[in-house]
C-alpha cells in the first residue's frame, strides 16, 4: 500500500508531488503545518487539529477558508492509502510569487497533504522509559502558531538524537517550556503540572487529551510554569504528541527521573488513552 501524496487539487505519486522553488514556504518556511493521527481509519480529534490550522494560519495572515473540504480531501486521502493507522501532514504555505520579503496580496496558498504509514516505536521506550536531554529553548516567542519554520526544533532533536535520546526538553530563563516535537508534564507528590498553554509553547492536541483524562478521573492538574529544578526532581516526567501519545521519560541527561521507571500515573494515562482510542474507533488492543 503506498504513501499518498496530494497537492494544489491533484492526487499524485511521489515523483510528480512538486511545488514550485519560489513558493514561499521553501524561500521563506512562510507556512503551517499539522500533523494528525489515523486509527482504524477515523482521524483522531480531526476538528481540534483544523481549529489549530486556522488559528496559525489566521496569525500570519494567509487567508484559507476551505476546512471543511480539507478535512474531506484528508479523509479521502487516508482511503486511497489503504492504511487503517497513519500519519497525515498537512501544510499550507503562502503561495508561489516572485522572491520579496513581502508578499503581494493576491497569493493563493499551496495545499499539500501526505498520509503515512504509522511508524512503530521500540516497545521498550514505553515500558521502560525513553531518556531526554535539556536544550535551550532558542525559537521566537510565537511558539502557538505551529509554523514550518523549525530549525531550532530540529537543532534540538539532532543533538538529542546524536545522545541517543528520544527528545530535547527546552528552557528559557530557568523555566521548562516544552520538547522539541511534543509538551512535557512532571508529576511531583501525585501533583501533576505542565506549562501554560500560553504564546511560548505549541497547544498540542494530545497534551489536552492528557488533561481531559486527568479532570475525568478527578485530578487536579497545575498549568503553571516550572523550572528544571522541579523537573530533575520529580517523580514522574512524560511528553505527549500525536505520534508517541503519552511517552515515559526516565532519564534526563545522565540522571534518572526519580527511581528511572515509569510511574503510575503515566501508566494510568498510557492505559487510559488506549481504552478511549478503542472504545472511540473500535480498535482491538494490541
Ligand atoms: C513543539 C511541539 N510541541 C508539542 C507538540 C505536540 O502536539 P500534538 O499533541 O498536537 O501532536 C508538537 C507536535 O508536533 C510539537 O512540534
Amino acid at each position: 500500500m503506498p504513501d499518498i501524496y496530494y497537492v494544489n487539487g491533484r492526487f499524485t505519486d511521489p515523483e510528480n508531488a512538486v511545488v514550485s522553488v519560489e513558493d514561499r514556504g521553501f524561500l521563506f518556511g512562510d507556512g503551517v503545518y499539522e500533523v494528525l493521527r489515523a486509527y482504524g481509519r477515523h482521524i483522531f480529534r480531526i476538528d481540534e487539529h483544523l481549529d489549530r490550522l486556522s488559528r496559525s494560519l489566521n496569525a500570519i495572515n494567509i487567508n484559507f477558508l476551505a476546512f471543511s473540504e480539507l478535512k474531506n480531501l484528508s479523509y479521502e486521502a487516508l482511503k486511497r492509502s489503504g492504511y487503517d493507522d497513519a500519519l497525515i501532514y498537512i501544510q499550507i504555505t503562502r503561495g508561489v510569487a516572485k522572491r520579496s520579503h513581502v508578499p503581494p496580496k493576491d497569493m493563493h496558498p499551496t495545499v499539500v497533504i501526505i498520509v503515512y504509514k504509522t511508524p512503530v516505536l521500540p516497545v521498550d521506550l514505553f515500558i521502560k522509559g525513553a531518556k531526554a536531554i535539556l536544550y535551550p529553548d532558542i525559537r521566537w516567542s510565537k511558539c502557538y502558531i505551529k509554523s514550518l519554520q523549525l530549525l531550532p526544533n530540529t537543532l534540538a532533536l539532532s543533538q538529542a538524537s546524536a545522545e541517543s535520546s528520544i527528545e530535547a526538553i527546552m528552557h528559557r530563563n530557568g523555566i521548562v517550556t516544552e520538547c522539541g516535537s511534543s509538551n512535557v508534564f512532571i508529576v511531583k507528590d501525585k501533583q501533576v503540572k505542565t506549562h501554560p498553554a500560553d504564546e511560548t509553547i505549541l497547544h498540542g492536541v494530545s497534551r489536552k487529551t492528557v488533561l481531559e483524562i486527568l479532570q475525568n478521573q478527578g485530578m487536579t492538574v497545575s498549568e503553571n510554569e516550572f523550572t528544571i529544578e522541579e523537573l530533575l526532581e520529580s517523580d514522574e516526567v512524560f511528553i505527549t504528541n500525536t505520534l508517541v501519545e503519552v511517552m515515559p521519560i526516565t532519564q534526563i541527561d545522565d540522571k534518572p527521573v526519580s527511581d528511572g521507571n515509569p510511574g503510575q500515573i503515566t501508566l494510568m494515562l498510557m492505559e487510559e488513552w488506549t481504552n478511549q482510542r478503542d472504545v472511540l474507533f473500535g480498535r482491538s488492543k494490541a
